[in-house]
C-alpha cells in the first residue's frame, strides 16, 4: 500500500515539497489559502486554518495519513506537529519544544551558549525595551536588534546596515516587543544549510543563497525572501569546502544538544572575517530556498520521510549536480505597501519552454488566491521561477526567460543569480579575508 502523506501549508516552499512527492505517495494537502499548484498534485486539497492543530488532524485522519510534513513555522509554533504525533500520524517537523530553536531568538541564543554550540556570536536578551535601549547606548559597535518572537523574517533591525542607533531605539519604544535580543553585528556573506534530521541522525543539503532586501543591489526593507541560488556543488562560489564544512558541524553540535528534534533543521550561517557565525535556526525548509534545494535532490523524499517515521537510519543523500536559481514575483509595493489583487499572467507552458534544450525552468504559486476566472495575487510573495541548468548564469537566464510573461503589478529582483551579482559576493568575502 502506498504511503498517504499529508502536507501542511500553502507556499511556494510547500508546493516544492509537493512536487517532489506527488508521484510517489497518495498525496494531500491542507493549508490557510488555496496554492492551485498544490491543489493540482495533490488527492485532496482542503482550506483550513493551518494554524489549528484541531482541524489539521482532523483532515489527517479523514484521509487515512501515515505521514505528515509541515512545510511553515506558524503551524510548529502552534503545536500542529505535537497534536499529529499524539493522533498517531507521523510529523516530519519538531513539536512546538523543539521548534522554539526558531520561534524563540532568546532561547536559540541560550541554547547556544549552554551547549557551547560554536558560531554564536554576543548577544544579550531583554524583557524590558528601555534596558534594551540603554545597552544600545553603552555597547561598544554595531547590533543587530532582534525581537524573540516570530515576525516574519522582517523583525531584525541591524544598527550601521539598515537604521542608526537612534532609529534602533525609536523601532523598539514604538513597538510592542515584550521580549528582544541585542547581539553583536556580523558582517559578512549569508548563506543556508538546510538538513534533514531524526532520531539523532542528519542528513546535509547544498548550501544557498536567499536575497532578503526587497530591491536590488541589495536595498531596501527585509522580506520573507525574494530569491535565491544554489550551486552545482553543496558550497556557494564564495566559500570554500571547508567553510561549508563548519557550518555542517554547527549543525551536527546542534542536532546532538537538542532532544528528540526531527524534520528539517535549517541554519542561517554569515561567512565572516573571523569564521562562521551563526545568524539563526530555522525549524523548517526555507521558504525560497526549498525550492533550490528539492528539485535537485535525487533521492527519494518520500524515502528520507519513510525512514525517518519508522526510527531507521536516513538514507545518504544523492543530489544532480546542477546549480539553481529561484526568483519570486512579488506584488507591487511588496512588503510595505503591497497591492493584490493583479491577475497572474505567467503560464506554466511558457516557463518550460524557457529552458528547451539546456535545462529545466520550473513554476512554484505562493500566496495566490484561485478565483474562477483566473490565479490573483495577494499581498504577499506570488510565485517563484527556478531555473535548473548546469551554472549558476545558465540557470539564471532559464529563470529570466521564465519570467518574461509576468505581467504589470509584480516585481522581481532581476540581479539574483547573475554573475555580476554572485562576483560582488565573491570580491567581499575576498576583501573581508584580507
Ligand atoms: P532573522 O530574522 O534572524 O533571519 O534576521 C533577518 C536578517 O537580519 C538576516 O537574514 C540578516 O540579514 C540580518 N541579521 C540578523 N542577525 C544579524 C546579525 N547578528 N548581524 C547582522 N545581520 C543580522
Ligand atoms: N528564506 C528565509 C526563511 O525561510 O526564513
Amino acid at each position: 500500500m502506498p504511503e498517504t502523506v499529508l502536507l501542511v501549508g500553502g507556499g511556494g516552499r510547500e508546493h516544492a515539497i509537493a512536487r517532489a512527492l506527488a508521484d510517489d505517495c497518495a498525496l494531500y494537502a491542507c493549508a490557510s489559502n488555496r496554492n492551485p499548484g498544490i491543489a493540482r498534485l495533490a488527492e485532496g486539497f482542503e482550506k483550513l486554518d493551518e494554524t489549528d492543530p484541531e482541524s489539521v488532524v482532523a483532515y489527517a485522519e479523514s484521509v487515512g495519513a501515515d505521514i505528515a510534513v509541515v512545510g511553515p513555522e506558524a503551524p510548529l509554533a502552534a503545536g500542529v506537529a505535537d497534536a499529529l504525533d499524539a493522533a498517531g500520524v507521523y510529523a516530519f517537523g519538531p513539536r512546538e519544544e523543539q521548534a522554539r530553536i526558531e520561534t524563540d531568538k532568546a532561547f536559540q541564543r541560550r541554547f547556544m551558549r549552554d551547549n557551547d554550540i560554536p558560531g554564536c556570536p554576543d548577544f544579550e536578551t531583554f524583557d524590558d525595551v528601555e534596558a534594551a535601549c540603554e545597552y544600545i547606548d553603552e555597547y561598544d559597535g554595531d547590533l543587530a536588534v532582534k525581537p524573540a518572537g516570530l515576525t516574519g523574517g522582517k523583525g531584525v533591525r541591524v544598527i550601521g546596515d539598515q537604521v542608526t542607533a537612534a532609529e534602533a531605539k525609536e523601532y523598539l519604544r514604538e513597538s510592542d516587543y515584550d521580549r528582544v535580543v541585542l547581539e553583536e553585528r556580523l558582517v559578512g556573506e549569508e548563506f543556508t544549510v538546510q538538513a534533514f534530521v531524526a532520531a539523532g541522525d542528519l542528513k546535509v543539503t547544498p548550501a544557498v543563497q536567499d536575497h532578503k532586501r526587497a530591491y536590488e543591489g541589495d536595498e531596501g526593507p527585509n522580506t520573507g525572501g525574494m530569491g535565491s541560488y544554489s550551486d552545482d556543488d553543496f558550497a556557494l562560489p564564495f566559500m570554500t569546502d571547508a567553510d561549508y564544512g563548519e557550518a555542517v558541524s554547527v549543525l551536527e553540535a546542534t542536532v546532538d544538544a537538542l532532544d528528540g528534534y526531527k524534520g528539517v533543521l535549517y541554519g542561517q550561517f554569515m561567512l565572516t572575517a573571523d569564521g562562521v557565525r551563526v545568524v539563526e535556526f530555522n525549524a523548517r525548509f526555507g521558504d525560497p530556498e526549498a525550492m533550490n534545494t528539492l528539485p535537485v535532490l535525487e533521492t527519494s523524499f518520500l524515502d528520507v520521510l519513510v525512514a525517518a517515521s519508522r526510527g531507521d537510519p536516513l538514507p545518504d543523500l544523492a543530489f544532480d549536480a546542477r546549480a539553481t536559481v529561484c526568483k519570486y514575483a512579488v506584488p507591487a509595493g511588496y512588503p510595505e505597501d503591497p497591492e493584490g489583487g493583479t491577475r497572474v499572467t505567467v503560464d506554466e507552458e511558457s516557463a518550460a519552454r524557457a529552458a528547451e534544450g539546456d535545462g529545466d525552468a520550473l513554476l512554484f504559486y505562493a500566496s495566490v488566491d484561485d478565483r474562477e476566472d483566473g490565479v490573483y495575487t495577494t499581498t504577499s510573495r506570488s510565485f517563484a521561477v527556478v531555473g535548473v541548468a548546469g551554472t549558476v548564469s545558465a540557470a539564471e537566464r532559464i529563470a529570466e526567460d521564465a519570467l518574461a510573461g509576468v505581467g504589470d503589478g509584480l516585481r522581481v529582483r532581476h540581479d539574483i543569480g547573475t554573475a555580476d551579482l554572485v562576483q560582488r559576493r565573491i570580491d567581499h568575502v575576498e576583501e573581508l579575508r584580507g
